[in-house]
Order: structure tokens, then C-alpha cells, then sequence
């Protein structure tokens, strides 16, 4: 969905170590975002549209952009299990373009929503090469970064993967890692709670839900107000505050552990749904 920093950047991504988040909160984290960004807990493998954002053509589990590169990576990923000649090869010259540019194009690109939906609907590699590439790409950076502040409750750790797809999980002006640091920033003494996990932040004790309350306040600034311009397209984010106030209704559930395996959240009209893993 999001730029990724640089695809340098990956190589030293997809040595991290294994996620922290069980798979049952996995699933749960995955599905929460699956609402978010399709409306219902499934993952949407066969996706593919045109969204005019800037970000050329958006497909997939993770919305994969032609525009940004994590499409192409998806492809990449996909060749490397068919041997190279499958029916995206033809487009691989220009979706290799299009990821280098970062261009919203879709010349020459005729056929791929055809192929990405067959594909996504039939083929078994295809979809692993999708879920590998959003773990890779998405879930990864956001549980190291998770890893890095001491995070222990599943609630914060879905938020920063939720934020990661949204925002990408780098440090460019919107991005996961900017997000962390304002958030981080903001602590200048100790701040207790009650969700019986500490952070240190800036040498200061600060309770984990203390700590994401503060998170989300900044996520949601970044979302009524993107400080790049390239994610002001058709002013796309501030229609999506739905997915903090989202999370924002289940930490006043006290969803924070995930350890029943179901839990709370909203859906994007703002109901309370149950999501199970
Ligand atoms: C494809 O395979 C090559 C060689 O094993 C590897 O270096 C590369 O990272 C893989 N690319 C993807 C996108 O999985
Ligand atoms: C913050 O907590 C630490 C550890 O409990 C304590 O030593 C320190 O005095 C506290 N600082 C303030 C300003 O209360
Ligand atoms: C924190 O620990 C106390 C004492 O064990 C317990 O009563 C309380 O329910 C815990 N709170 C949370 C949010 O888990």
C-alpha cells in the first residue's frame, strides 16, 4: 500500500527475527485491518483496482501499488516460485518502471487487474507470495519496531501493523517509525496506568496504554492532516480516522492481551463487531 522507504531497505527487513504476536493475535491483528481496509474479516487476495490516489494500481491482501513498489516485490516473490514465466511476465518491464518512478501510470498494464484477480481467486503461489510479501514488508518492521520499545500487549503491537499498512513502515514524513518518535517525544516524566506493562521511553517509566493513547492522538493528527503531500490524494485519509477510533473503543474495552483468542473493535461505520482468530 505504502512507499517503501527504499527497496534497500528490504535485505535487512527480512532478517528479522520471528514476530512476537502469536498466531491467533496474528490473525486477529491481519483481520482487524482486513476490516479496515475492505470491510470484512477476509483477506481479499483477487483485489485489483484503479484508485486514481496517486499510487497507480492498488491489488491484494496488503493493496499492493504499482506506483510505490510493493507490487512489483509481490511479483518478484511470484516469479521466484513459477521459475520466472507466469502471466505476469509480460508486464514485468514496466512494472519494474513504474516502481523505480513511483508513477500513478497504468499503460501497458492492460491486462493485470485480469491476471492479479484470476490468479489471486485460483492460485495457491500466488497467494503465498502475497502473504509472504506483507509479513516481509509490513508485519516485520512494525514487530521489530514493537521489539525496540518493550511492547508486551497485542493491542499496541496490532496498532503499529495497522499503521504500518496505512502509513508505511519507515520514516518518511507519515510514516510508522515518524509516528513512534512524536509519540515518543512526548513523554518527559514518568506516566502511570494501569495496563501492567512499563515502557522506558526516554529513561521515563510510561505504561504501554498511557504510552498508545498518545500514539493514536498523533496517528490520527497525521490523518486529518498528512504532512506529505503525496498522501493528501483526493483527500483519502481523512475518511479513514475510523480505524483509530476503532482502536481507540477497544482500549476503553480493555482489549488489551488478545489471550481469548476474540475481541471488540469497530467496523467502519462504527459498530461494534467480534473478530476472532
Ligand atoms: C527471489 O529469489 C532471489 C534468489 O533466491 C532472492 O534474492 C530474492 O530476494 C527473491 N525475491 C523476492 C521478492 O522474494
Ligand atoms: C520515575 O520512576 C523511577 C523508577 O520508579 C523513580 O526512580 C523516579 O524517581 C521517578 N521519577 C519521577 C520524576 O517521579
Ligand atoms: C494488573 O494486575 C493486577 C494484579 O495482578 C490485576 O488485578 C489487574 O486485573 C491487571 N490489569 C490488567 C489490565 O491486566
Amino acid at each position: 500500500m505504502k512507499v517503501l522507504g527504499s527497496l534497500i531497505g528490504l535485505s535487512v527487513v527480512a532478517n528479522l527475527a520471528a514476530a512476537t504476536l502469536s498466531a491467533c493475535s496474528k490473525s486477529i491483528a491481519i483481520k482487524i485491518t482486513s476490516i479496515y481496509e475492505n470491510g470484512d474479516t477476509n483477506t481479499h487476495h483477487d483485489y485489483c483496482e484503479y484508485l486514481g490516489d496517486g499510487r497507480g494500481i492498488t491489488a491484494g491482501i496488503a493493496g499492493f501499488c504499482t506506483g510505490t513498489g510493493d507490487a512489483w516485490e509481490v511479483i518478484q516473490a511470484y516469479h521466484n516460485k513459477t521459475g520466472g514465466i507466469d502471466e505476469f511476465t509480460p508486464m514485468d518491464a514496466k512494472l519494474k518502471q513504474y516502481a523505480k518512478s513511483e508513477s500513478n501510470s497504468k499503460v501497458g498494464l492492460g491486462n493485470y487487474c485480469k491476471v492479479w484477480k484470476k490468479l489471486g481467486n485460483s492460485d495457491k503461489l500466488f497467494r503465498q507470495a502475497q502473504d509472504e510479501a506483507r509479513d516481509m514488508m509490513y508485519l516485520k518492521p512494525a514487530q521489530n519496531a514493537a521489539k525496540k520499545l518493550g511492547l508486551n500487549l497485542c493491542i499496541t503491537q496490532g496498532q503499529l501493523f495497522d499503521t504500518s499498512i496505512q502509513h508505511g513502515p519507515y520514516d518518511d514524513k507519515d510514516g510508522m517509525l515518524t509516528l513512534i518518535k512524536e509519540t515518543s517525544a512526548k513523554f518527559k516524566a514518568n506516566a502511570s496506568g494501569l495496563s501492567n506493562s512499563t515502557l522506558i521511553i526516554n529513561g521515563h517509566k510510561v505504561d504501554e496504554i498511557v504510552w498508545l493513547k498518545k500514539f493514536l492522538e498523533v496517528r490520527m493528527s497525521h490523518l486529518k492532516n498528512p504532512r506529505d503531500s503525496a498522501n493528501r490524494g483526493g483527500n483519502y485519509w481523512a475518511q479513514t480516522v475510523y480505524r483509530v477510533e476503532s482502536y481507540k473503543y477497544a482500549v476503553d474495552k480493555k482489549e488489551y492481551t488478545w489471550s481469548k483468542g476474540s475481541v471488540k473493535f469497530l467496523d467502519n461505520d462504527g459498530k461494534a463487531t467480534t473478530v476472532t482468530c
